[in-house]
């Protein structure tokens, strides 16, 4: 067998066999297949795709590269969910601690921002001295004793995947769906949740911009985990504008604690009380109607606040102090009419202009800019009213390049439904 054969196979449109993957992953992690091989590989594969039956081997070939945590000794059932990634996408930090409340078990992995969207292993740093890497040990206590832990992802998980995406990201191959799936659901299986449930954004802050893709994407993660005798649960969503009104890591946090207090934007407790209703039903068996019931007392009754509260404690934060800039200046509109969007890949990436983002993977963020949204799309503003707050440090970005976020018109557009589709 040899890489150069594997190559062509795909390049011919043909179907790769499990060895034939192997040989390919597996050599790669190895360092015998090399980059410009995998590039090459992965270049035909986004092209030609694969199989259902090829991306399931994928997947567990990339699942088998290191090492699967063992979450057996919690002693609950445990769900774990997972964002494709958007922009004010703070949903973990309610969620969890919500869900969590309601008697499931969340031990969760999280990782950092990438690209123009956001990561909750970031956003938990912007609270002081929260510890973010934990040993196994701790981990599994403390979910044991409060039933839920956040912690960053941990161990050697999934080094295939490491390897692979690095490369995706710098040879225009992001956007294949079998490359994707195996992805998300490798690091999904690897973090040992019993069942999993999954936010697939779509839209133009998210990877898929069409619902047909995103569709396609949820099905195959679906049939994955369902190989792997995981309940696995999609739910498609909408990421055309920022979810909430913060972007930025402490300002996303500072929302969080105002949602858990009772102050919530409607389209982050829309999301947000679904997906826990979901996550509450598979994890404790019940019906959904019960479920949504326990959450949305749960938020009203403050113990998915005083949960949030327990984790932070736990891990050694200090909820007095989460890192916002002083730095304040308010964008006011140039135009009277309905907003009618507000463009969520623009917004994640002039958060990472201001330095609230990565550029290169080592680079060390601030974690206190960011944008708070006056406005919504579906809104009506007048000329000269408040359309934005930036809060600002070294970055340096332009009122012009706020304003083109924008888009204001005098007709108003249908906004689109937050949740498309559950897919399970
Ligand atoms: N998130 C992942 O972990 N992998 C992808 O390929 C895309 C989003």
């Amino acid at each position: 067998m040899n890489i150069i054969d594997i190559i062509t196979k795909k390049k011919n449109s043909l179907e790769l066999s499990q060895e034939e993957l192997e040989f390919a992953i597996n050599g790669f992690v190895d360092g015998v297949v090399k980059d410009y091989q995998m590039s090459s590989l992965l270049m035909a594969i986004t092209i030609n795709g694969m199989s259902d039956e090829e991306t399931i081997n994928l997947t567990n070939i990339m699942l088998n590269s290191g090492e699967i945590i063992d979450l057996s000794m919690i002693n609950n059932v445990v769900v774990d969910k997972h964002s494709t990634g958007g922009v004010g996408d703070k949903t973990t930090l309610v969620l969890a601690p919500l869900v969590a409340s309601c008697g499931v078990a969340i031990a969760k992995m999280s990782g950092r921002g990438l690209g123009h969207t956001g990561g909750t292993i970031d956003k938990l740093e912007a609270i002081k001295n929260f510890q973010v890497n934990i040993d196994n040990d701790a981990f599994i206590k403390q979910v044991n004793e409060i039933n839920l832990a956040v912690v960053s992802q941990k161990g050697n998980l999934v080094p295939a995947d490491k390897l692979v995406y690095a490369l995706r990201d710098v040879t225009g191959t992001t956007s294949s769906i079998p490359l994707i799936a195996s992805s998300i659901m490798s690091k999904k299986l690897a973090s040992g949740a019993d069942k999993i449930v999954l936010d697939v954004k779509v839209g133009n802050g998210a990877l898929l911009d069409n619902i047909e893709d995103a569709k396609k994407l949820a099905t195959l993660m679906v049939k994955i985990g369902k190989q792997n005798n995981k309940e696995t649960i999609c739910v498609l969503t909408n990421m055309d504008e920022p979810l909430g009104r913060a972007i930025g890591n402490g300002l996303e946090v500072i929302e969080s604690i105002k949602f858990l207090k009772g102050e919530a934007p409607e389209d982050l407790y829309t999301l947000t009380t679904s997906l826990a209703a979901i996550m509450v039903s598979i994890g404790k068996n019940q019906d959904i109607k019960t479920s949504l019931r326990e959450v949305v007392e749960n938020l009203e009754n403050g113990k998915a606040y005083q949960k949030f509260l327990d984790m932070v404690k736990y891990q050694g934060g200090d909820i007095n102090e989460i890192a916002v800039s002083s730095k304040v200046h308010s964008i006011r509109s140039s135009k009277t009419g309905f907003i009618n969007k507000i463009d969520s890949l623009k917004i994640g990436n002039l958060v990472k202009q201001l330095g609230g983002g990565r550029v290169n993977k080592d680079d060390v963020i601030d974690l206190g800019v960011g944008f708070v949204l006056n406005k919504k799309v579906g809104d009506y503003v007048v000329e000269n009213e408040e359309l934005i707050k930036v809060y600002y440090g070294k970055g340096d970005i332009t009122v012009n390049d706020i304003l083109n976020c924008f888009e204001i018109d005098v007709v108003a557009v249908d906004k689109p439904p937050l949740i498309y589709e559950i897919i399970r």
